[in-house]
């Protein structure tokens, strides 16, 4: 087994999945020969590091980042905290010579994302993105069925991700709610799954019109290091909103298909609907994370009987049946992440190229910055430059 030391920093949901995939990749791909060791993990939370040490074995905590990067036995960090502290710590640990996994969206704005991949770059160290929908393997099969034309040419692409998480009035103002913690607000937080996942699938987007709204303009200010997940009370200090909760979308691909996408944190029903639903002239598929171990396949030549029907998630399809043998016996989140960090650490180990890279996270955001620019001056905006107004 090929041992990889691996400093953490940041210890919340995504820190915690991370650790987790990765202590668990000998059991569930002993073939591939990984072994990635807990080092140092690092959180501002004092019960994190409690649960870093205590729960998943990590050698040393400490609430001090720079001394993960600082670190001479840790060769690849691992970052999960809030957006806008990703640039920096990007920027620390490629220069002390580590191999970087960041989560989306990679930095809090399009030039801050910019700025991590020139850092990653002038080092040359290793990158990856934590765009973990591309590896559910029913994804991976739309792909194929794309690629291989069966679905004919590609006339229509509707993606969105609505999710609740911000849908209760009284929850609290954590830092996804702040443009000077999370950066952008929707867009860079769940829109951005989505167009990589669009761009992954049929290619990339060449122009979009778009609107963005913040709905619930002001939250209950949270106790230090309170949970996004947590309301507050009606009679709580409140504070205001500062990033957009909504963004809907027309787009144009450069393979002549149209787009439409719709992203929400506070719209009510959907609760995590990370879905896509593609056309061509020869079928149709359609997937949503919400039933992610279902895809929905239509062929106009079942004639009298065409109908969506459904396909099953099972070992037929790439990497499930590591998690799980047989069909229709079904994978998670997690189980996405696991992948995910099973193939970035194939990439350190083997010293390849893994995708989705910074290059990869550059590429949403210089979608982000056109929509970002159609939303201020409400017209149609050709994606290029990471420039927003
Ligand atoms: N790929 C996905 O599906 C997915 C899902 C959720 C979040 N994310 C991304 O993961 C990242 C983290 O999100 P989360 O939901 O895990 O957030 P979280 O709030 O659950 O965790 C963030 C952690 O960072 C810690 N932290 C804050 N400041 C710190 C500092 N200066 N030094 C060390 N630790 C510090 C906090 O104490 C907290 O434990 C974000 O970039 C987010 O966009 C990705």
């Amino acid at each position: 087994m090929k041992r990889i030391r691996v400093g953490v920093i940041g210890f919340g949901w995504m820190g915690r999945a991370h650790s987790r995939a990765l202590r668990r990749l000998p059991t569930v791909f002993p073939d591939r020969g990984l072994s990635p060791q807990l080092v140092v993990c690092a959180d501002a939370d004092e019960r994190a590091r409690q649960v870093a040490r205590e729960g998943f074995g990590f050698e040393r905590v400490t609430a001090d980042w720079s001394e993960v990067i600082s670190s001479d036995d840790v060769e690849v960090v691992y970052i999960a905290a809030p957006n806008m502290l990703h640039v920096q710590l990007i920027a620390a640990a490629a220069a002390a010579g580590k191999d970087v996994f960041c989560e989306k969206p990679v930095g809090g704005t399009p030039a801050q994302t910019l700025a991590a991949l020139e850092a990653t770059k002038r080092a040359g160290v290793l990158s990856g993105v934590g765009y973990n929908y591309r590896w559910a393997p029913l994804v991976q099969e739309a792909r194929s069925m794309v690629a291989s034309g069966e679905l004919g040419d590609i006339t229509n692409y509707r993606g969105r991700f609505l999710s609740m998480y911000g849908s209760n009035p009284l929850g609290l103002l954590t830092w996804r709610y702040l443009v000077s913690e999370g950066g952008y607000g929707v867009t860079s937080d769940l829109l951005s799954h989505a167009v990589d996942l669009a761009e992954y699938l049929i290619g990339p987007m060449t122009s979009v019109v778009a609107q963005t709204a913040t709905f619930i303009t002001h939250r209950p200010q949270p106790s230090a290091q309170a949970s996004h997940y947590v309301a507050g009370g009606v009679d709580d200090p409140m504070g205001e909103v500062t990033n957009e909760d909504y963004v809907g979308l027309l787009s144009t691909f450069a393979n002549g298909a149209r787009g439409t996408f719709e992203s929400s944190r506070s719209m009510v029903g959907p609760e995590s609907q990370m879905a896509f639903e593609i056309h061509g002239t020869r079928g149709a598929v359609a997937w949503n994370f919400e039933r992610m171990n279902e895809l929905q396949y239509y062929r106009p030549e079942d004639g009298r009987h065409a109908g969506y029907r459904t396909i099953l998630a099972g070992d037929r399809f790439a990497y499930h049946g590591n998690f799980v043998p047989g069909s229709a016996n079904g994978i998670g989140f997690e189980d996405l992440v696991t992948i995910e960090d099973l193939e970035f650490m194939d990439a350190v180990a083997h010293r390849r190229p893994f995708h989705p890279d910074f290059n990869d996270a550059l590429r949403y955001v210089s979608v982000q910055a056109a929509i970002l620019r159609s939303a201020a001056n409400r017209q149609w905006e050709e994606i290029g430059s990471v420039d927003v107004p």
